[in-house]
């Protein structure tokens, strides 16, 4: 079986410099969603058909598995396919897609390819608007004859209301005999893919329909609106698979994964939270509201609270984190830390049991087990030029407002008394500080504002 997809279009009405293949959908351009699909049916040959801006198109999901034929011309659905026929050989099924129709399923296509087994077979829908569709036209008998363009169709034609999505699945075998006698005398002066339904069933070949489960599976991308409609059925069938799963949702209409969520069991995620790449969530793991999480590995038992923006972390289990958190590449978590509001992390390591509640900012730090960072704390790990390494030993207490002058290790067991520069390791066990002495001068007076 091959596959053929039909990505040439403009798409005007997307008003973009971006071809419109490669407007995203959760995310990933509509065309890489074809192309993923066309994958789990393991095709021989995957052909896609290039054309407007054919260039940024196979730069953006060029692979080894993926030909490229060019349609330098919109000529027609029918002389698109026929690009791609020198490449195609001559056994089997071709399987025709749209790199416009981004959520047709796998078990969809399977069935259309099973109706087709000994001719011809087109993913039909029925639509209450037929507007605009070619219509599946059948004899007494129910027997399809043709497919009759919204443009060329009589007043009876334009009454049916079964349509071809423009998927279909053909013997490989006939295109070369069928898209070389299309003639474009249309309406539209195209050549019409469509026109080799009639061609089949002169020859005698069984011409069968298929449907998919849900309208949306063949909805096409013209305009901003359709691909924002097809961003919320696709992120409600994410959110649906997810709540089948076991996952509680606040709301299935208020969640949004661009990449994969994988999740244990008794998962808990509040409205508005985003998740991109690939996000991993243990058991029990409770996610507030208004949360971004990329690259995300998030341990059983951890609580996160509302607001926080997590990227490239590993996050150990039973933390507690946020609200208003943010962990930025290299982040590593252990057991049960706390990482409280307006707290930065960045390419540090934070151990079992310890704790960073406050307004901090952790970067290229080495922090031991239960230690206590103070409110304020920063690691002043960049001189202007190059960045340096903070370590911090098990069971220290780092007093609020602190700053440490990297490179700098603070000994296990050490407190830094508040408002310490630390410019010079800390000895463990010890009591470190490096204010001024505290004084009071009596009888000292406020300055007054100078009458004018
Ligand atoms: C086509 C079908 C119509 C069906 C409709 C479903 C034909 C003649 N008509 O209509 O029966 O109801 O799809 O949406 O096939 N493309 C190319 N090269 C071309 C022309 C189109 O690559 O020369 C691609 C487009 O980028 C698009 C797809 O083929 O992805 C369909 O093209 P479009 O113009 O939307 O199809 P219609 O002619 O409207
Ligand atoms: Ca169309």
């Amino acid at each position: 079986m091959n596959i053929v997809i039909l990505a040439a279009g403009q798409g005007k009405r997307m008003h973009s410099n971006l071809p419109k293949v490669l407007h995203p959908i959760a995310g990933k351009p509509l065309l890489a969603h074809v192309i993923d699909t066309a994958r789990q049916l393991a095709p021989e040959k995957l052909i896609i058909v290039r054309g407007h801006g054919g260039d940024a198109v196979q730069a953006c999901v060029a692979a080894d598995d993926i030909g490229w034929a060019e349609q330098a011309q919109q000529l027609g659905t029918g002389h698109a396919l026929a690009q791609a026929l020198p490449q195609l050989g001559d056994a089997g099924l071709t399987l025709v897609l749209y790199g416009d129709v981004p959520l047709t399923t796998a078990d969809t296509l399977k069935r259309l390819l099973h109706a087709a087994r000994d001719g011809l077979a087109i993913l039909t829908v029925d639509l209450a608007v037929p507007t605009g569709y070619g219509r599946i036209v059948r004899d007494g008998a129910g027997l399809v004859t043709s497919i009759v363009e919204e443009k060329d169709a009589s007043p009876a034609q334009k009454a049916i209301r079964e349509v071809n999505t423009g998927i279909m699945a053909m013997p490989t075998a006939r295109l070369a005999d069928w898209l070389g006698s299309l003639k474009n005398d249309n309406a539209q002066g195209e050549y019409y893919l469509t026109d080799t339904v009639a061609l089949a069933v002169a020859e005698g070949l069984p011409v069968r329909t298929a449907q998919p489960v849900g309208e949306w599976e063949v909805l096409g991308v013209n305009s901003k609106v359709q691909l924002a409609e097809l961003e919320r059925q696709h992120q409600r069938n994410v959110a649906d698979a997810l709540l089948v799963a076991g996952v509680r949702l606040a709301d299935p209409a208020r969640i949004d994964v661009r990449g994969s969520l994988s999740h244990g069991r008794d998962v808990a995620i509040d409205v508005g939270c985003v998740f991109e790449g690939q996000v991993e969530l243990g058991d029990a793991v409770e996610i507030g509201p208004y949360c971004v999480l990329k690259n995300v590995k998030v341990g059983a038992g951890t609580r996160i609270a509302a607001f926080c923006h997590f990227e490239d972390a590993v996050i150990g289990p039973d933390g507690v984190l946020g609200p208003y958190a943010r962990l930025r590449p290299g982040a590593e978590l252990g057991p049960e830390v706390h990482i409280g509001n307006f707290v930065e992390v960045k390419k540090s390591r934070i151990a079992a049991q310890s704790k960073v509640n406050h307004l901090a900012y952790i970067g290229d730090a080495e922090i031991g087990q239960r230690v206590n960072v103070g409110a304020g704390t920063i690691t002043c790990n960049y001189d202007g030029a190059n960045k340096f390494k903070t370590i911090i030993e098990d069971d220290v207490f780092i007093g609020s407002d602190t700053q440490l002058v990297a490179p700098v290790t603070v000994g296990r067991g050490a407190t830094l008394g508040a408002g310490t520069t630390l410019t010079k390791d800390a000895p463990p066990d010890a009591l470190t500080v490096s204010r001024a002495k505290q004084v009071t001068l009596s009888g000292w007076q406020r300055p007054v504002k100078e009458k004018k």
